[in-house]
């Protein structure tokens, strides 16, 4: 009697779950916009340009150039060049998701230099050498500047 009940179970398992299984109609269906690879690309947030520059980079920029101004004493003056001069980089990726329509090219270019130096500035001031930390910022800081002359009609030149 009770082989019965077990193979009944089963049966109704099995019934109940092939629809399913085999993608019948109450099943969600994937369209393009779900797939993995367009749900992984990344966005930029719907902001105008002088609130991206102003939100992202101003913050790091001011507190970076007060970090490298003198040596660091210690170990937290040495993690604030990091750290500052890491999100400087990182955002010269994000400014390559912000092309303009118009001299993408020049725009590409001054995101790597920018976000390239950045990393410079990062990886000497992780061997805490001052004097190879303090010429990549300096190089970083054209490269800002580079991309306001040209796209901010001459604005915003960032004193190093
Ligand atoms: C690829 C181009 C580009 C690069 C590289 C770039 N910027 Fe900018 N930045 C802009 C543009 C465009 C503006 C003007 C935005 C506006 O006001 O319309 C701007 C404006 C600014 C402003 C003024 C924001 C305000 O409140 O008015 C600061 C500060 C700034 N950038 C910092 C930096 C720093 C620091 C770097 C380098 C680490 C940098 N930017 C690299 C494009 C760039």
């Amino acid at each position: 009697m009770r082989i019965w009940i077990l193979l009944t179970a089963i049966f109704l398992a099995v019934a109940g779950t092939w629809p399913i299984r085999s993608g019948g109609g109450a099943s969600p269906t994937l369209n393009a916009a779900d797939s993995p690879s367009v749900k992984t690309t990344p966005v930029p947030v719907d902001v105008s340009m002088h609130d991206f520059m102003e939100g992202v980079f101003q913050g790091p920029y001011r507190r970076l150039k007060a970090s490298i101004a003198a040596e660091p004493k210690d170990n937290a003056g040495w993690k604030a060049i990091r750290s500052e001069s890491l999100i400087l980089a990182e955002g010269g990726n994000l400014l390559l998701l912000r092309k303009p329509e118009k001299d993408a090219e020049k725009w590409t270019e001054y995101s790597i230099a920018s976000r390239d130096a950045g990393a410079e500035v990062f990886k000497a001031a992780k061997k805490k050498d001052y004097a190879a930390a303090k010429k990549a910022y300096q190089t970083m800081i054209v490269s800002c500047n580079a991309c306001h002359k040209q796209f901010d009609g001459g604005k915003n030149q960032l004193a190093p």
